[in-house]
């Protein structure tokens, strides 16, 4: 049984590829698994909560106070039950109140209160699917780090062709096996990540910095955390907030901070993931006050700052796993294999702001992953969030091997 004692909690909104959910629970409930289900109301059009209690053995909930038994349940409480909330099938309109926060049923407040990884399976007619805006929805829920069971292209209930159609109880089965197993592949792992930019002052009211969000770096601290791991988030200056309460964040504003809070961290830590954008120079003299205007020219004399992740790679023991980024404009792949080698890491990303949609500021990237023993991994453009589960799960098989 491979999902023995696991909890799986469904929410099955109104659509009709609904009937394929009692399926899918007795295969749930054959491998082990404990299920409890949420309806939205107009799910209840589409297979009776009978049918659903009965196979579940457990109460359906619809609405948060239960006529049937006088009890009433919490959304916060069935959030934190959930090992795993898979929303299936997902409708369009569910999806669009669950990507703007809306709670009008159960089954949207226990999505907002829900700590567990998120799956949704949308099924709906093609064109509803293919809108802009569902379209939309569906990129904003990736970027807050939930999974999408994609639909299938077939003949949907309309009598339509295209895509639309859930996913088959079989495979979203093997979905949910793969995805448990995931999110507790880094149990206890102490994971150190740097994140931002870092600020070097020039006087008290200026600096030199970089246009670094910090997105990929929250996003792989978010992913880490989900995934069990003791996540330590070093972070430049940004307005992120983590939004995974488990993850231990500490501020820094210059990249010395930045170096000695690396340096505080690093020794505990299993894997270490340098994502942030570290300033490479900083003004030799700090003005004490403002630097008024003058001169027609003004030089600052820079001097070089410590370059951390070197630092670090050259302390680093065989138990410790060293991830660099790179940032290149041009000899992308050679620049990022130069930095792999001579910082001594265990596997670099590289990311190039010249393609739309990647890099500073953006919620997507493309990345390519250079690992010390040869390999290369090239991956499409996806969201922040999903190209730090590839480099998780990159990280992942390499520390496995
Ligand atoms: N890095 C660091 N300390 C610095 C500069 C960079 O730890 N002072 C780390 C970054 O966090 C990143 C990696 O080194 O993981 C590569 O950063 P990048 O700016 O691409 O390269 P540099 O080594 O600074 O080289 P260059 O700027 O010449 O490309």
């Amino acid at each position: 049984m491979r999902l023995n004692g696991k909890k799986i909690l469904i929410g099955i909104t109104g659509s009709i590829a609904a009937y394929k959910i009692p399926f899918l629970i007795r295969l749930l409930v054959k491998e082990g698994a404990q299920v409890k289900v949420v309806m939205t109301p107009s799910a209840t059009d589409f297979v009776t909560p009978l049918t659903i209690s009965t196979l579940t053995q457990s109460p359906v909930l619809t609405i948060p106070f239960n006529s049937t038994d006088g009890n009433w349940y919490s959304h916060v409480d069935w959030g934190n039950w959930a090992d795993i909330y898979l929303i299936a099938p997902a409708s369009a309109n569910t999806l669009a109140k669950m990507a703007n926060g809306l709670t009008d049923n159960l089954l949207t407040a226990i999505y907002l209160a829900a700590k567990c990884p998120v799956l949704f399976a949308p099924a709906m007619d093609v064109d509803m699917f293919m809108h802009p805006a569902t379209q939309a929805n569906i990129a904003r829920l990736l970027s807050f780090g939930n999974i999408q069971i994609a639909p299938q292209i077939g003949e949907l209930a309309s009598g339509l062709m295209g895509v639309g159609r859930m996913e088959e109880p079989e495979a979203i089965l093997q979905i949910l096996i793969n995805n448990l197993r995931e999110s507790t592949s880094l149990l206890g792992k102490n994971i150190l990540i740097t994140a931002g930019p870092t600020y070097e002052a020039i006087d008290p009211v200026r600096y030199i910095s970089n246009h670094s969000s910090g997105k990929m770096g929250f996003a792989l601290a978010s992913e880490a955390c989900d995934r069990g791991a003791n996540v330590t988030l070093i972070a430049g200056p940004t307005a992120l907030i983590a939004d995974n309460q488990g993850i231990k964040r500490v501020d820094v504003i210059t990249s010395r901070q930045m170096a000695e809070a690396c340096n505080l961290y690093f020794d505990k830590s299993d894997i270490t993931i340098m994502a942030a954008a570290v300033a490479d120079y900083r003004p030799i003299i700090l003005a004490d006050q403002k630097i008024k205007k003058s001169e027609k020219t003004l030089t600052i004399q820079l001097e070089q700052t410590l370059d951390i992740l070197k630092n670090l790679g050259e302390r680093k023991t065989d138990n410790q796993f060293l991830v660099g980024f790179a940032l290149e404009t041009e000899d992308e792949e050679q620049n990022a294999l130069k930095k792999l080698k001579e910082k001594n890491l265990d596997l670099i990303v590289l990311n190039s702001p010249s393609i739309d949609g990647t890099g500073f500021g953006h919620d997507t990237n493309k990345v390519t992953i250079f690992i010390k023993n040869g390999e290369k991994l090239e991956f499409a453009l996806k969201s922040k969030r999903e190209a730090a589960r590839d480099i998780l799960d990159t990280i992942f098989s390499c520390v496995h091997k």
